[in-house]
């Protein structure tokens, strides 16, 4: 008898398939929003976040209507053939599946059904159309579909490796792995599911914990068919490998607080979390911006700079301009379970942050990181570059080779208003460098594009490759073109009374560019130099001087002369000879070197006061063009500068190197850093 009507069942719901594929669409009677889908199996294929319950038996639920409320609706799913246990779920295409009821053995293991939802409603999108909409986001082609869920025999065996783990049988004895669990330690221990998936350690805080009875259940653990032959445990849409159950803390496990009854939400605020989360390597690079919110069991987070971003472990990263809403919801399966909610898709471990993504350029095959194109902002957020930071700024154009090489070229082209303007390339480990300057639409050496020499990829001692200047890694390497048009506001350069030197105007009638000189000294002896209240300047010129690195730049207080990234105050032009004016010989074109031989001397250049009383060691080698600071045995070589902090100078040689501004001038390179007034020691902290 029980046979017979199991052969009919069969052939009823083959015939009813038929049948029901033109009833697939249901209209809610007296309701604007468009009608309901039904799913069958096939339905549940094309579904872009359910298709993974593909081979799984599905067929459709029934629908009943309120008849009180307009729009309002139920969803039943009735036990079929083969499957006594099975979930009704609700899918959409801008979204995973919420599962929404269970039925294990017949009984429903927590509200009975029919089921509605009140927090789906029919409402105006923005557009003025009405749709369906699930906690404040419209959904795309609402459906719902039930699905059996009698596999759980045949997924790998849960491990309860843990001694602290209680465990109960929920459904014995035909459902495997159905438990409630406990901890024998009290709150603030729970039972969390761990496990892998994508190569990945995965934590789970099911949040379905029932703390009247210390016990939790996973509601939402799923044994899903894979394939005809491979079942793979689900947690909601989280494919989970190595399941296992452990006693822990949210506290030890999240490094968070729990967040209403949702579990751990974290904060990101470091780059390293950004890696380990971006699997499909969307933000790589991104900066991390600050973000305001006030934690609660719904809260916006706000973004002043870049997008608000959430990862999460069952979903790809959702991302909205400048803001994301975040509710903590109940669970549909259990008054004791909740889950997060973003932009209506369920999250599983989210972790939230402000991300700003910056433009680059790369090619396949270069193996260095991809160099960026910097903004205003991202500009006043550069370490030594922050100075310039009030000057219009815009992206230039760069062309790398596509071999291996990694050789670009870089082309700053005009903005409407702007003829004087630079290239400048910015690092996080060391100051701006200037590349190009135009001034009157006219490169003032070579017309571009530029390419930077001693510029090169390379594989550093970890492993990685980088981009090295002048053999020396340069971090976050990135360019941007910047305007140079406030030089007429920048107090007149005057003649050094004492030692004057000849000024001739270089470009007549330029608009925005007062005082670019050409210098000379009537006494070809002497050298023309930049005096100021900050220092003296030797411009490092190969012949004729004038000054390429001289910029003016407006400050939040009135407008100043630096010198590269130098500010002068009482800035003059005057001649003298090296000797003099820097009180030591010139051993290149850059300038003087000066060792320090003395604690006066030692006191006066360390600024920072990290070397006070610091043993000076003996000099075996002596600067020039290109040197080594060898010291000796317990000595650490050190350069200190009037335009950056000391340098530690271990296996590089210390450069008079070329200028990228031009080939008539040299300046010193430390540590791929241009240095002005160098000094340099061997020194021991005692
Ligand atoms: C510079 O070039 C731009 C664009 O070609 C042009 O609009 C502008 O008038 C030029 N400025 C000068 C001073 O020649
Ligand atoms: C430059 O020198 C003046 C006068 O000695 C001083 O007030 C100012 O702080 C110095 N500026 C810098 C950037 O060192
Ligand atoms: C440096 O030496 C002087 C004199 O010996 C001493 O008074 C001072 O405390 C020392 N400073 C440091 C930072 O060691």
């Amino acid at each position: 008898m029980k046979l017979a009507l199991l052969l009919f069942l069969i052939g009823f719901a083959d015939s009813c398939l038929r049948f029901q594929s033109v009833i697939d669409l249901i209209t809610v009677p007296n309701c604007l929003c468009p009608p309901i889908k039904l799913l069958d199996q096939q339905g549940v294929q094309t579904n872009l976040d359910g298709n993974y319950l593909k081979n799984m038996q599905i067929w459709k639920p029934t629908i009943g209507f309120s008849t009180e409320k307009e729009c309002e609706f139920n969803v039943i799913c009735s036990e079929v053939p083969g499957a006594s246990s099975f979930s009704t779920m609700m899918f959409r295409e801008n979204g995973n599946p919420i599962y929404l009821n269970r039925v294990v053995n017949t009984q429903n293991t927590f509200f009975e059904q029919p089921r509605s939802m009140d927090t789906l409603w029919c409402g105006q999108d923005t557009d003025g159309s009405y749709k369906w909409i699930y906690y404040g986001q419209p959904q795309e082609d609402l459906s719902f579909a039930c699905v059996a869920d009698v596999d759980s025999c045949k997924c790998p065996k849960i491990n309860y490796a843990d001694n602290y783990v209680v465990l109960d049988e929920r459904y014995p004895p035909d459902h495997c792995s159905m438990y409630s669990t406990g901890c024998i330690q009290e709150d603030p221990y729970f039972p969390f599911l761990y496990a892998t998936g994508e190569s990945r350690n995965l934590v789970i805080n099911s949040a379905s914990h029932m703390a009247g009875f210390g016990m939790t259940v996973y509601e939402d653990l799923l044994c899903v068919k894979t394939s005809e032959s491979t079942f793979q445990w689900h947690y909601s849409n989280l494919p989970l490998n190595d399941v296992s159950i452990k006693c822990n803390t949210i506290k030890n496990e999240f490094g968070s607080e729990i967040y209403c009854g949702c579990g751990a939400f974290q904060w990101i605020g470091s780059y390293d979390q950004v890696v380990a989360r971006d699997r499909k390597k969307q933000y790589v690079g991104a900066e991390i911006k600050s973000m305001l919110y006030n934690i609660g069991c719904e809260f916006d987070m706000l973004c002043g700079d870049g997008d608000a971003v959430v990862f999460s472990d069952n979903y790809d990263p959702i991302e909205a301009p400048s803001q994301l809403y975040f509710k903590c919801v109940d669970n549909p399966l259990s008054v004791y379970s909740h889950m997060w909610l973003v932009n209506g898709v369920r999250l599983i471990n989210p972790a939230a942050g402000c991300l700003k993504k910056i433009p680059s350029v790369s090619t396949p095959n270069c193996l260095c990181p991809p160099i960026k194109l910097l903004d205003r902002f991202d500009v006043e957020d550069n370490g030594y570059g922050s100075y310039l930071r009030n000057r219009e700024t815009w992206q230039p154009t760069i062309d790398m080779e596509p071999s291996s090489s990694c050789f670009f070229n870089i082309w700053c082209f005009p903005v409407p208003g702007v003829s004087s303007f630079y290239t400048v390339m910015f690092r996080s480990n060391g100051s701006p460098l200037y590349i190009n300057r135009i001034v009157n639409n006219q490169s003032t050496f070579v017309n571009q594009p530029r390419s930077i020499g001693d510029m090169k990829c390379g594989l550093d001692t970890d492993g990685t490759y980088k981009w090295f200047f002048h053999d020396y890694p340069i971090t976050d390497m990135s360019f941007a073109c910047q305007a140079d048009v406030e030089s007429c506001n920048c107090p007149p350069i005057v003649e050094l009374p004492s030692h004057p030197a000849l000024l001739e105007t270089r470009y007549q009638g330029a608009p925005d560019q007062c005082s670019l000189y050409n210098a000379q000294c009537e006494d070809r002896a002497l050298l023309p130099f930049l005096y100021s209240n900050n220092g003296t300047i030797n411009s490092g010129a190969l012949g004729p001087t004038f000054y390429e690195d001289l910029t003016c730049i407006r400050e939040t207080y009135g407008y100043f002369w630096y010198y590269f990234n130098q500010k002068l105050e009482n800035l003059k032009i005057g001649c003298d000879t090296v000797q003099n004016a820097f009180g030591s010989g010139e051993v290149c074109v850059c300038g003087n070197f000066p060792l320090i031989t003395s604690a006066e001397q030692l006191n006066r250049y360390d600024r920072q006061l990290e070397y006070t009383n610091a043993s000076i060691g003996t000099y075996s080698f002596q600067p020039s063009c290109e040197f080594n600071m060898n010291c000796e045995e317990g000595y650490t070589a050190v350069v200190f500068s009037s335009n950056y902090k000391s340098l530690k100078v271990v296996g590089i040689p210390v450069k008079c190197t070329y200028n990228p501004l031009s080939s008539l001038f040299r300046m010193w390179v430390v540590n791929a850093v241009r240095v002005l007034n160098p000094a340099g020691a061997c020194l021991k902290l005692n």
